[in-house]
């Protein structure tokens, strides 16, 4: 939104869809915009909703508003508010119909954006069609501007704020939301709401922001009277009730976003909303309000400086994100070590942990919880924890340790293992450890995200952002975050000291090892290129690079579409076994490490079946070699370190045989990065 900065139409649209295309990886099925009509093609007042949606990516969204002639896109407006969304499709197929703006009627009243799942809506649907309101599209979200209309037709008196309204539409609702409202009631009033869902504002201000907190407003009546409102947002010199003075009538720009890749080209100045807080801007200021104030709440947002920068969420010379995610591991493993050990004296301290060090250490078990990739890391590292930690180590999918009821106690340490801090499974795991007193630990790539915040303590694995939608250096990030927490926990550990030393030597190591694994790019492709033809693609492993086998699997399904899947080489007898051919291509993991025998067992018995096994294994291991159709060498790390390795062949592999299927990597069909619903 922006106030008192002239803009024409067509810069509107084109941060619009900017920000939107820095969204995409969240979801690119389909995509909508809502922005004020020109003046002159209406005949009402001049506060009319315009709303383009098209079915696929937002590239299509673009072309169509450029074929659209009854915008004039020259036109300059001084206060503008647009809106803009791109959808992963939960309720209803991808069409322009049920994407996003979604609108209470033909006219346009109300418009809102949505990200989340209304879990209530069929009961609210119900409700609303006998009122006599019809519905256009399959989707859950349609309820929401339908609400908000039949409470704005029902309303008591003719002042009701905008976010009177919002407040009333929510307490109805059930399930996720991240929420952002547009009316021609209100014209350049913008009205944002969060519940699970995440949601931050920029603000981007032609002055110095003068302030660094955003404090919230609390009604204990029980709901937001108009009068309150109404008195705050005109009487700023009342400091106990000021709404913010960001704006204060000066020129300024305001960005609502699910996360910060939409809008850190216009500012770096953020603020994040809190479950059930209420935003305005209204008249070029930001206010907050919220019902109650609970215990320990904090009363201010604050306003945050990011360190993002633009290049890093551009592709640059590469074919795709997640190729140019993967040759950053050099560095991005190096950002997670970054202070946080010291090479010379063997010390590692993650800051966001040490003052739960205690308690962690005195805790029954760890239990580590994430989805997806993040799932796998906690799988890569189990083994290693359990032996620098001496504590029992669970490892759990979200959903699956949900759907369980599982057990947690007081004395539990539960980790939350999450890319973007979003994930809703991950997030609701987390509140239901919480609710049941153990100690919470988030680790996260997204700083301000809700698992961030929601956790007690945590590191963040500042590997930078990611877009590919297939995890890559994040896993590998986070893999080096929780060995570096099995690290800490050991310090003090005698026994443990010369192992702590071998692996802290081996983490120095890692960049140049990862970079010489980076440089069989080319033997990869070749390998890809005998490969991306075939239908199923086994990855066979144990011991430490069980999870590689996993993870591998998981990238091949993910961008190629081939069936995949991570085989533990020692159930490979009770069951696999039958799977084996000469036709079925197996890639086999076997490095040096306590499971080589083992897995030369399960080699022979592939060879035994005239499998053609594509080998990874340690550099000039003849023995390997010799039974392989293909080889993939690699440089030797510490075995617990190993996994770090012997994963990026197989991010390779996935990212070539994708290109070679003609897919788009980094937008794999039905999937998103973010899952932000159950
Ligand atoms: C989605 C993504 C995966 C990711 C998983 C967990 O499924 O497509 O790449 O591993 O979510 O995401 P998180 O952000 O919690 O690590």
């Amino acid at each position: 939104l922006n106030y008192q900065v002239p803009r024409t139409r067509k810069e509107i649209f084109e941060t619009l869809v900017k920000g939107l295309q820095r969204l995409e990886y969240r979801g690119y099925d389909s995509a909508g915009i809502a922005v004020d009509s020109p003046h002159k093609t209406t005949s009402d007042i001049n506060n009319s909703i315009c709303l383009i949606k098209k079915k696929g990516k937002v590239k299509a969204l673009d072309e169509e508003i450029h074929q659209k002639e009854l915008l004039d896109l020259d036109e300059e407006l001084h206060t503008h508010f647009g809106l803009a969304h791109t959808r992963w499709a939960t309720h209803g197929e991808p069409s322009a119909l049920n994407s996003h703006p979604h609108r209470s009627d033909k006219n346009n009243e109300f418009v809102v954006i949505h990200n989340g799942i209304i879990t209530n809506y069929k009961e609210l649907k119900k409700y609303l069609i006998t009122k006599g309101y019809e519905f256009e599209s399959d989707t859950d979200t349609e309820v929401i501007p339908k609400l908000i209309k039949y409470i704005y037709d029902n309303r008591e008196n003719n002042s009701i704020t905008f976010s009177t309204l919002v407040e009333r539409v929510i307490k109805q609702l059930e399930g996720a939301f991240a929420l952002v409202f547009k009316s021609r009631h209100y014209p350049g009033e913008a009205v944002s709401t969060r519940r699970g869902s995440p949601l931050l504002i920029g603000v981007r201000s032609e002055h110095e922001l003068h302030t660094e907190h955003i404090p919230v407003q609390y009604n204990n009546a029980g709901h937001f009277k108009e009068e309150v409102q109404e008195k705050n947002s005109h009487n700023k010199s009342d400091s106990s009730n000021a709404i913010n003075s960001v704006g204060d009538g000066k020129a300024v720009e305001y960005y609502f976003a699910s996360d910060a890749s939409a809008i850190i080209e216009h500012t770096n100045k953020v603020l994040y909303m809190e479950d059930d807080d209420i935003a305005v801007v209204k008249g070029g200021n930001l206010s907050i309000h919220r019902m109650n104030r609970q215990a320990g709440e904090d009363p201010v947002r604050a306003v945050q400086t990011l360190q993002m920068e633009l290049q890093q969420i551009m592709k640059g010379n590469f074919e795709a994100f997640m190729q140019k995610e993967i040759f950053e591991q050099p560095e991005s493993v190096v950002n997670t070590m970054r202070g946080r050990i010291c090479f010379d004296t063997n010390a590692v301290v993650l800051g966001g942990l040490k003052d739960h060090l205690k308690e962690i250490k005195r805790c029954r078990r760890l239990i580590m919880i994430g989805c997806g990739t993040s799932f796998h890391a906690a799988v890569a590292t189990r083994q290693i924890l359990e032996e620098l930690t001496e504590l029992p180590v669970m490892v759990e999918l979200a959903s699956d340790f949900l759907d369980r009821y599982t057990p947690v106690f007081r004395d539990d340490v539960c980790f939350f293992i999450s890319q973007s801090g979003e994930t809703a499974d991950t997030l609701m795991a987390l509140r239901y450890c919480k609710d049941r007193g153990a100690l919470t630990v988030g680790i996260t790539n997204t700083v301000g995200s809700s698992i961030c915040r929601e956790t007690d303590c945590g590191v963040h694995i500042n590997a930078g952002p990611e877009i590919g939608v297939a995890s890559t250096k994040a896993y590998t990030s986070q893999f080096v975050a929780l060995i570096m927490f099995g690290l800490m926990m050991s310090e003090d550990r005698l026994s443990l000291q010369k192992r702590r030393q071998e692996i802290i030597q081996g983490l120095k190591m890692l960049p140049e090892l990862i970079k010489k694994v980076l440089s069989l790019d080319e033997k990869i492709k070749t390998i890809a290129n005998e490969l991306y033809e075939q239908k199923s693609l086994l990855v066979m492993g144990r011991g430490y690079n069980y999870a590689t086998c996993l993870e591998g699997a998981l990238k091949i399904k993910e961008i190629t579409y081939m069936h995949s899947e991570g085989i533990l080489a020692g159930e490979l007898k009770h069951g696999p076994l039958a799977l084996i051919d000469k036709h079925m291509p197996v890639i086999m993991i076997m490095m040096r490490d306590a499971c080589y025998t083992k897995c030369q067992n399960a080699l022979q018995q592939v060879t035994a079946r005239s499998g053609r096994p594509i080998i990874l294994c340690c550099q000039e291991d003849s023995e390997a070699i010799k039974d392989a159709y293909q080889t993939i060498e690699l440089p030797q790390a510490v075995d617990c370190l190993q996994g770090i390795l012997s994963v990026i062949p197989l991010q390779l592999m996935s990212f070539h045989l994708a290109v070679l299927r003609g897919y788009d990597v980094d937008c794999p069909r039905n999937l998103a990065k973010s899952v932000t619903v159950e």
